[in-house]
């Protein structure tokens, strides 16, 4: 089976063995098949880079299903099956006017994979809404219930990217969002500047779903056209006597801060430096509005857009002295 509709970067690999679950009996039955000890759990496919086939069973998970479990006055709580595309899910939201994950809005990927690295864009993180979570042990088949405290949520991270790695599988998530005196994120720069540019003075998380929207089509080209996978690298932590002296060669580097000692600086802005920002390679390359996203135009292999993603680290490293990490898992 060809994998390319099943990754957002579209790159054609193939797997051994395929199967599509729809519920957690057939999730179980199929992780017992003992005669396919390789195997991989695919989501929205849209935070991996395939670079070569997988000689194992492809596991797709399928699960459907939005509910409202638990509500008072001011909040509900929503239980969402993992196999939900997210977007879909923040649309749901937005109709019936649940506020906290809007400025999540056009993110790929399925709800189910969202925990593992704590999505996050324009100033909210997953974690922010996110209230427990439905896994099933690989090992025992048995059910765990993962509380936020659990999950150990950080920048990109969560306890399912570290001790937890390849031990669960996540078949749903529970929202905790609020249903009026929502608190909004507005103050993100280009959220606001685009709140502005529409004249919207007390945004609605309509309002501010639709700036993201807009915001996210104007930078970041859409999977279904272009192949990519988000931001391809995270944005390093360096520490603040690192940066202050970068900044007497680079005075315009740009820094967020995240402790008394670290900060974090824009991936994309070392890369754009390091002038690889809408450099194409024949087929894939760096896109031209966002250098922090590597782009599938057609036919790339996994392996050149691997190559590349090495060379851009290696030269980031040469000109800053600073280590980007890949975002996307690289299988
Ligand atoms: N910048 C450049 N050149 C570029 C890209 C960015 O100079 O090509 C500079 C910008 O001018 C700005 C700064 O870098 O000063 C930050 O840029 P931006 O607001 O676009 O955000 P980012 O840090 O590059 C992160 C997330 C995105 C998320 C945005 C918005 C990571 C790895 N990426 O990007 O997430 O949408 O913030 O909140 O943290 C994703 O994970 O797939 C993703 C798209």
């Amino acid at each position: 089976t060809s994998l390319k509709p099943f990754n957002t970067f579209g790159i054609d690999a193939k797997a051994k063995h395929f199967v599509s679950v729809d519920d957690i009996e057939e999730l179980k039955k199929v992780l017992s098949l003992e005669d396919y000890p390789n195997k991989l759990i695919l989501g929205g496919g849209s935070n991996m880079l395939l670079t070569k086939d997988f000689e194992g069973l492809v596991i797709k998970l399928g699960f459907k299903g939005i509910e409202v479990i638990a509500e008072d006055d001011e909040f509900v709580t929503v239980k969402v099956q993992a196999g939900e595309v997210w977007h879909d899910f923040v649309l749901w939201t937005i109709n019936n006017d649940f506020g906290g994950i809007e400025n999540l809005s056009l993110i790929p990927g399925n709800v189910g994979t969202a925990p593992i690295q704590n999505i996050g864009a324009y100033g909210v993180e997953l974690k922010d809404s996110f209230e427990s979570c439905e896994a099933i042990s690989i090992a025992s088949k048995d059910m765990h219930s993962f509380r936020k405290e659990d999950c150990h949520f950080g920048y990109r991270n969560s306890i399912f990217k570290q001790e937890a790695k390849g031990k669960y599988i996540i078949t749903s998530v529970n929202f905790k969002l609020t249903k009026k005196n929502h608190k909004q994120h507005v103050h993100y720069g280009a959220i606001a500047s685009e709140l502005e540019k529409e004249g919207i003075s007390t945004p609605t998380i309509q309002d501010i779903s639709k700036a993201v929207i807009s915001i996210r089509q104007s930078k970041l080209p859409d999977p279904k056209v272009i192949g990519n996978c988000g931001s391809f690298f995270k944005n390093p932590v360096i520490s603040k006597k690192a940066y202050e002296q970068l900044t007497e060669n680079f005075p315009d580097m740009p820094s967020y801060p995240v402790s008394d000692d670290d900060v974090k600086v824009p991936a994309g802005w070392l890369i754009e430096k390091a002038g690889f920002k809408g450099k194409t390679f024949g087929h894939y390359g760096v896109h031209k509005n966002q250098a922090l996203v590597l782009v599938n135009y057609g036919g790339a292999t996994g392996e050149e857009i691997l190559n590349l993603s090495q060379l851009i680290q290696k030269t980031v490293n040469q000109l800053f002295g600073i280590a980007i990490e890949a975002e996307v898992n690289i299988l």
